[in-house]
């Protein structure tokens, strides 16, 4: 017998800035349900990306708490997050709230060079670059990998903006991937 389509858990993914990564997820939508955008940036790039493909928007302004967040998530039934390019740190109720049920694309093979500017820092140190998907806990950049690849061993040998470019590849494997299997 034929199993039938999975049913799709209802995501939300929070943006900051250019949404690339959100964009591979869009794509991506016969595998993952994106019922919300969030964002902290009202004129970040992903936001007509998200609107592009007819997605409801929440800004996320000073009248926004983490508890009005949580309320609306769950108004709109979302069952999962992730965070892509989310560049606000999340609060503890938040992560208690929502425990395992928050991902992050981070550009760098964790647990090495969690935190800030990972790409750039990896490339200098001329080690190997990639991408992690991982659970967000309260340690930034320090939950349980769900996927990890590297995207380009001795980096130094190109321009940091080509090494950009493999990652930025990876990153979207790495998402469609996720898609694939956890949604
Ligand atoms: C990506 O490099 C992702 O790995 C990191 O933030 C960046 C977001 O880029 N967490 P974009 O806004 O999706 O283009």
């Amino acid at each position: 017998m034929l199993n039938g389509p999975k049913r799709q858990e209802r995501v939300a993914v929070f943006i900051s800035g250019g949404g690339s990564t959100l964009q591979s997820l869009l794509e991506m939508q016969h595998q993952i349900g994106i019922e919300l955008v969030v964002t902290n940036r009202r004129n970040a790039l992903g936001v007509l990306k998200a609107k592009r493909f007819g997605k409801q928007i929440v800004y996320f302004n000073k009248e926004m708490t983490y508890e009005k967040l949580s309320q609306l998530l769950i108004q709109n039934k979302i069952e999962k997050i992730v965070l892509a390019g989310f560049m606000k740190l999340l609060p503890t109720d938040f992560l208690q709230s929502w425990k395992n049920k928050i991902v992050n694309i981070h550009p760098s093979l964790l647990p090495k060079y969690p935190g800030l500017n990972s790409a750039e820092r990896c490339w200098e140190d001329d080690e190997d670059m990639g991408v992690s998907i991982h659970n967000v806990i309260e340690e930034v950049d320090a939950g349980l990998i769900l996927l990890q690849q590297t995207s380009l061993n001795k980096p130094k040998k190109v321009e940091f903006s080509e090494a950009n470019i493999f990652l930025r590849k990876t990153e979207q494997h790495l998402l469609r991937e996720l898609a694939i299997r956890y949604y």
